[in-house]
């Protein structure tokens, strides 16, 4: 196979195994390339696209931009603060107006779950890709996630793979669990009680609040962030308390009877989820992350887009 099941990239959840597959085989021949002294590719010479950024972030615009100049595709930025959406333009709108200017591609990312997948059904010739929607899904980071794991760890088939920390807000928890379901691990949700949303154990996952049970349980631990921004009420009494029964630090692994991969999506809260020490050791693999998360985006872009030159 090597065309995607689907025109968009709206979340993990409507990927089928074989798409994971050709997605991370198309990563490798990129992060290939991306490690020659020529970086560029003129594959998508052809392809606009446009970086919706409707919520804050660092690591992910910068990655799809990069991605997306690296395959040679003309590249236009919208940051919330500074577009019309301030002036209270629908969504809609903007997008409608952004098409007219015969744009091929839309990166979305978006405070409400379910903006990417509203937008696939307002456009034609024009595929969308989910940068994070809310409390949704982030389909890139799981694969780039995934990708890392299995670059780690190699077949991720019965590995024990933990998520640890804000899994109710976190978008990145759902499209992992998507995904490391998908591709046969074995996944346990570490968390305070009410972080835990509810019925989650219906996607084939298992749960504990005992850090160390969990720690010594894993081949490897998603640590997430707690995403204070999306919290209206106190979830746990204090940062120092979620940090003393749920945060990582050097003494933790000390306790443990082997050694475990520990990957962060970042941003990081160092001292809460996790200490300096630990984030900075050779335990994690953040860098990986980061530097796959190029390779993993290159690929995603690449194949919708040369799915667009061939319906052209
Ligand atoms: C994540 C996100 O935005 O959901 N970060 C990212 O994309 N690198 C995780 C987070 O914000 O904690």
């Amino acid at each position: 196979m090597n065309k995607l099941t689907v025109p968009h990239l709206l979340g993990i959840k409507y990927l089928q195994i074989e798409d994971l597959k050709l997605i991370f085989k198309t990563a490798s021949q990129f992060k290939e390339i991306i490690n020659r002294p020529i970086k560029k590719v003129p594959s998508l010479r052809d392809i606009t696209i446009a970086n919706l950024f409707f919520e804050n972030s660092t690591r992910t615009k910068l990655s799809f931009e990069l991605a997306e100049k690296r395959l040679s595709a003309d590249v236009i930025n919208m940051s919330v603060g500074q577009s019309s959406i301030s002036k209270g333009e629908t969504l809609t709108d903007t997008v409608k107006n952004i098409l007219a200017m015969k744009v091929d591609m839309i990166v979305i990312r978006h405070p409400h779950p379910g903006a990417a997948h509203f937008l696939s059904n307002q456009v034609n010739n024009c595929s969308i890709i989910n940068a994070g929607d809310g409390t949704h899904e982030h389909p890139s980071q799981a694969l780039l996630d995934a990708y890392s794991l299995i670059e780690k760890l190699g077949n991720l088939k019965g590995k024990k793979i933990a998520i640890l920390g804000d899994i109710l807000h976190s978008r990145v928890a759902l499209s992992n669990i998507y995904a490391l379901k998908m591709l046969g691990a074995n996944v346990k949700l570490c968390a305070p009680k009410s972080l835990i949303p509810k019925n989650i154990d219906s996607l084939g996952v298992t749960i504990s609040d005992d850090l160390m049970y969990v720690l010594n349980w894993c081949d490897a631990v998603n640590v997430l962030r707690v995403q204070n921004e999306r919290m209206d009420i106190n979830y746990f009494p204090s940062n120092r308390e979620y940090n003393q029964n749920f945060g990582i630090n050097k003494q933790t692994l000390e306790k443990l009877r082997k050694k475990i991969v520990i990957l962060h999506p970042g941003p990081i809260n160092r001292g809460v989820e996790i200490s300096s020490e630990v984030a900075d050791s050779d335990n994690t693999i953040i860098l990986d992350q980061v530097e796959n998360g190029v390779a993993i985006r290159m690929a995603i872009i690449f194949l919708l887009g040369s799915q667009i030159k061939i319906s052209a």
